[in-house]
């Protein structure tokens, strides 16, 4: 992880994503440290965001480093007409570690070869959001007290939800059983499905979750991303296909979560976030910590409190 980018999850293995894992357990326990003040972090993105920008520039404060960066790129020379390439050869050179944000397919992985610093995917389009999907796995650690075969609910949009993309991946190293939940035209690409097969990796197809509800460990609930379509009445015909509210969870296992990546718009209901099943606040406040260990592992740095 040293010194590498990190643009897929799979740029992982099964031992990295345990590494991560177990410091952020200490950053969480001790987030407060000055392991990175002698650095300087680049915060770009092209796209909105609340979580991912934020948390990443909180982990990098918290942990005494120093962040420029844009959150929209208007302000930039992006608008007089400057490439990305030379935006991020540019911003290389200013700074130690680059986390980008950016609406095209593949533009983290443009940016990684380009760039003399690595470079951290905080999404690009569709594809990839391999830092949401560590601090998912945080989180189902915490909750369930382990990530091997569990029952994994994705709901909503499967075909344009980068974060559920990595977390099959991810998981799939740790041999769980997963239900689609979706509309049809919103259904998990093909491409995931062949790579389930690929590892023998049990999944299941479904456009309605009130009968096998009470199977889930997880249940991972994405919004319907109104920026991805290109035609306004395909969202509308999908946008509030599935609303989750309390009166579902009542026969749920008693270890079940409810997370999502946020933002939601409809898809949970605002009564559901005093059910104790509820874990998507505590979810977010997971990626100050995975993100404090992931900068750590690029840098190749220990938290303070690692008596390994
Ligand atoms: N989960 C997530 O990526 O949220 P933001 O878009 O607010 O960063």
């Amino acid at each position: 992880m040293k010194n590498k980018s990190l643009v897929s999850i799979t740029d992982y293995s099964k031992e990295n994503i345990a590494e991560i894992l177990r410091m952020a357990k200490l950053f969480e326990e001790k987030p407060n440290q000055r392991i990175l003040e002698d650095k300087v972090v680049a915060s770009l993105f092209f796209e909105p965001s609340t979580r991912t920008r934020l948390s990443f520039e909180s982990a990098v404060n918290r942990l005494s480093g120093r962040v420029v960066g844009f959150s929209e790129s208007g302000s930039t020379s992006v608008s007089k007409g400057e490439s990305l390439k030379d935006t991020i050869k540019t911003i290389a050179t200013y700074t130690d570690l680059i986390v980008m944000r950016h609406p095209l397919e593949g533009s983290a992985k443009y940016a990684s070869e380009i760039s003399d610093v690595p470079v951290v995917n905080a999404g690009d389009g569709a594809n990839q959001h391999p830092t949401q999907t560590l601090l998912d796995l945080y989180s189902i650690y915490k909750t369930q007290g382990k990530l091997d075969n569990l029952n994994i609910f994705l709901v909503g949009d499967l075909k344009y939800g980068r974060t559920v993309h990595s977390l099959l991946m991810a998981m799939s190293n740790y041999n769980p059983t997963f239900h689609f939940i979706s509309h049809p035209r919103l259904a998990m690409p093909d491409e995931y499905k062949m790579f389930l097969n690929s590892k023998n990796i049990k999944f299941f197809e479904h456009e309605d979750f009130t009968e096998i509800i009470n199977q889930a460990d997880i249940m991972y609930m994405t919004r319907v991303q109104k920026e991805r379509f290109s035609d306004p009445i395909e969202y509308e015909k999908t946008k509030d296909t599935y609303v989750l509210k309390n009166d579902i969870l009542v026969n749920t296992k008693t270890n079940l979560k409810i997370l999502h990546p946020l933002p939601r718009v409809n898809e949970i209901s605002d009564e559901v976030d005093d059910n104790k099943k509820a874990y998507y606040f505590e979810q977010a406040k997971n990626g100050v910590y995975t993100r404090q260990a992931i900068l750590a592992a690029i840098f190749g740095l220990k938290p303070e409190n690692d008596i390994n």
